[in-house]
């Protein structure tokens, strides 16, 4: 049965009437204009706290009341949000501690947003209280369809609140006991040991920014606080409101918070989506934004997601906000619903007249009627996602999974060493991504910790950091019939970044990929090396790996330096299955061509039987395709049979052309 929390695609977004107070004719207007652009639903309340509690204990809830039955007179669904994104002046002045100390020391003053201690209990307090108000206001609204809680949770807090939280939540994970702290820090390097809790303080620049197993900790620890914020705002809500499933909007891979982790208290994802379509690189940015909703997908199997926000034309904060070409917009949209999304929002309805997102792109703009292109653009895709609805609560099933791990990000950029410029770990998982994407094979995008037996094939790039019992769960994985693909500088630090002892990949790993990497080599900018492959000669850059082959078989070798015609990439039979390791890295066409020699050793199956233009990429979800061009030119998609075309109703088969900026949607 596919799970989703509506039987439509939502089209809506953030709604702000709480800026229009003084002009209700707008308000009606909006209602109008709602209508127009096929929208139905809206998220409103997001940053109200000060117009709801104009001071403190004094509650003023009448313009929620009015605009949640205007929104319901209407048959808009309301997602209501929960205010502590942004907090009314009187109460950071009379309570300075819940306001952020940055990584200075020093305590930040009022202003801006998501500026408040996450430990606070004062503001925890408060927050709850505001949050106890609206659930019980409205339990029984029948426009309430959803929380949003707060707003983009991010950043950290170094107040002393803080640092003793810090200090409890290292007590509880190493046992009480300083040595051990010692030891897993390796604090007798540059005579750090410690004999006292009170001597740990939050990484700084001008303190300890030098132990990567503190920073690993710093990351959990705020990581863990978030959430424990969130779970502080949402326990009246579960209780008030059992029946109104939860989100919080994530941001893109933000990686301050372990979103892996976090989405298990979540009943549904949702992300805030903002590609950089003015950037000249159409192609490139869609196949990052696939790679993000996959991983958001991937949060909650079996489950859609939401793309709580978009915007509808340009934004404000790039540094030059070029406006997207006709049909950008709509076409992300769809990408959006391709991978999993059952909504499709946008910061915001309406824009502002004045603040500092007025120039932000908005579905209404200050001309304040519907004859622009933006809302036209809007309403049409409005429509067309009424005709969607065959695709609402699916969900598909993967067989080809990469591990792109929050935690192994955070290791992956805390350690000193090897090549210390050219290391980004996600655009390393993209590359890997990027040709079964590109073929229409549906890829999840999954931690380490995930179960791998339900796939033919698991990628795991760059996995320096091993989780605990990671070792044991790809060992098992591989034995039982799976095949894994590792790449250089895998299963070298456990999760305290301490390197393992007795060879790397860490322990029985060299049994299972049959490999033993003794060194590993950087490449500094303009040396190379190359490997050849099948045939073809690949470039080295930036960072190899010196492996000897201990019972995998050699599919390629390095061509030059001392290393000459080692092993470079390398397969190995371990019990049912096979484990391929990639020891080098290269930035052009090898990685593609591998994992498309992997698609057919392992026959891994196309999602739909098309035929389509280089450029053209294709995604099915239930039984609906998509065919998506964000290239410059026109491509043709060959149809193995006769579809219906969703959009305009008609029977399509044979060659389609897809205009630019294009897609067509089959079912
Ligand atoms: C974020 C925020 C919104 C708005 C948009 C602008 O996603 O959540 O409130 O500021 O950015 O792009
Ligand atoms: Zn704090």
């Amino acid at each position: 049965m596919a799970k989703g929390f509506f039987d439509h695609i939502i089209h809506g977004g953030d709604y702000n009437p709480d800026q229009w107070i003084d002009t209700p004719e707008i308000w009606d207007e909006d209602m109008r204009l709602m209508n127009l652009a096929h929208v139905n639903s809206a998220t409103i309340g997001i940053f109200a706290w000060s117009m709801i509690e104009p001071e403190e204990g004094v509650y003023d809830f009448s313009f929620l009341d009015r605009i949640m039955d205007k929104l319901h007179e209407n048959g808009k669904a309301v997602i209501l949000s929960t205010p502590s994104g942004a907090r009314p002046p009187w109460l950071a002045q009379k309570y300075p501690e819940v306001l952020r100390v940055e990584e200075s020391g020093i305590r930040n003053e009022f202003g801006v947003r998501h500026n408040h201690c996450l430990t606070s209990p004062i503001y925890r307090e408060k927050v709850r209280k505001i949050n106890t108000m609206l659930a019980e206001r409205y339990k029984n609204h029948p426009a309430l369809k959803m929380w949003h809680i707060s707003n983009e949770y991010c950043g950290e807090c170094h107040c002393e609140l803080c640092q003793e939280a810090f200090r409890e939540w290292l007590k509880v994970k190493y046992h009480n006991d300083i040595e051990e702290l010692n030891f897993k820090w390796w604090n007798g390097f540059w005579s750090h040991r410690m004999n006292d809790w009170s001597q740990i303080n939050s990484p700084k620049f001008r303190g300890e920014n030098h132990v990567s197993a503190m920073k690993l900790c710093w990351n959990k620890f705020v990581s863990d606080s978030h959430i424990s914020f969130f779970e502080n705002e949402i326990a009246p809500l579960r209780e008030i409101t059992p029946d109104i499933p939860i989100t919080t909007n994530f941001m893109k891979l933000y990686d301050g918070i372990d979103y892996q982790d976090f989405a298990k208290h979540l009943d549904l994802v949702s992300w805030d989506n903002y590609p950089a379509w003015d950037k000249g690189r159409n192609v490139e940015e869609a196949t990052d934004t696939a790679f993000v909703h996959d991983a958001f997908r991937s949060m909650k199997e079996g489950q859609p997601f939401f793309m709580m926000e978009s915007t509808p034309s340009l934004v404000n904060w790039h540094d030059v906000n070029k406006l997207p070409r006709t049909g950008l917009q709509e076409l992300s949209s769809i990408q959006a619903v391709a991978h999993g999304a059952d909504s499709v929002q946008y910061f915001q309805w309406r824009k502002s007249r004045g603040g500092h997102e007025k120039y932000h792109g908005a579905v209404v703009d200050h001309c304040g009627h519907e004859n622009t292109r933006v809302f036209r653009d809007v309403s049409r895709l409005g429509a067309n996602l009424e005709k969607l609805s065959d695709v609402v609560g699916q969900y598909s099933d993967s067989k080809v999974a990469i591990v792109y791990d929050w935690q192994n990000g955070w290791a992956v950029k805390h350690f000193c060493g090897f090549n210390n410029i050219n290391r980004n770990y996600a655009a390393e998982c993209i590359k890997w991504y990027e040709p079964f994407y590109k073929k229409g094979i549906s890829v999840d995008v999954i931690p380490m910790d995930a179960d791998f037996s339900k796939y033919d094939l698991v990628i795991a790039p760059f996995l320096y950091m091993l989780k605990e019992g990671t070792i044991d769960r790809i060992e098992g994985y591989v034995k039982n019939g799976g095949n894994f693909v590792g790449t250089y500088l895998t299963g070298m630090v456990d999760e305290d970044d301490m390197c393992y002892l007795g060879g790397f990949p860490a322990g029985k790993l060299k049994d299972v990929f049959g490999v033993w990497q003794e060194e590993t080599d950087s490449l500094p900018e303009g040396i190379r090396n190359s490997v050849s492959y099948n045939g073809k000669e690949y470039t080295v850059e930036h960072i190899c790996d010196i492996i000897h082959a201990q019972g995998a078989e050699a599919l390629g070798e390095y061509g030059k330096d001392f290393y000459k015609n080692m092993p470079a990439v390398t397969k190995n039979s371990y019990g049912k299955g096979k484990a391929f390791y990639v020891a080098f890295r290269n930035d052009e066409d090898f990685v593609r061509d591998f994992c498309n020699d992997l698609i057919k050793k392992f026959s891994l199956p196309l999602d739909a039987k098309l035929t389509l233009d280089d450029g053209l990429v294709m995604r099915k979800r239930g039984d609906v395709i998509f065919v998506m061009n964000f290239t410059d030119d026109e491509k043709t998609v060959t149809l193995d049979k006769e579809y219906n075309d969703l959009i305009n109703g008609e029977a399509v088969s044979g060659s389609v052309t897809i205009a630019p900026c294009s897609y067509l949607v089959i079912e």
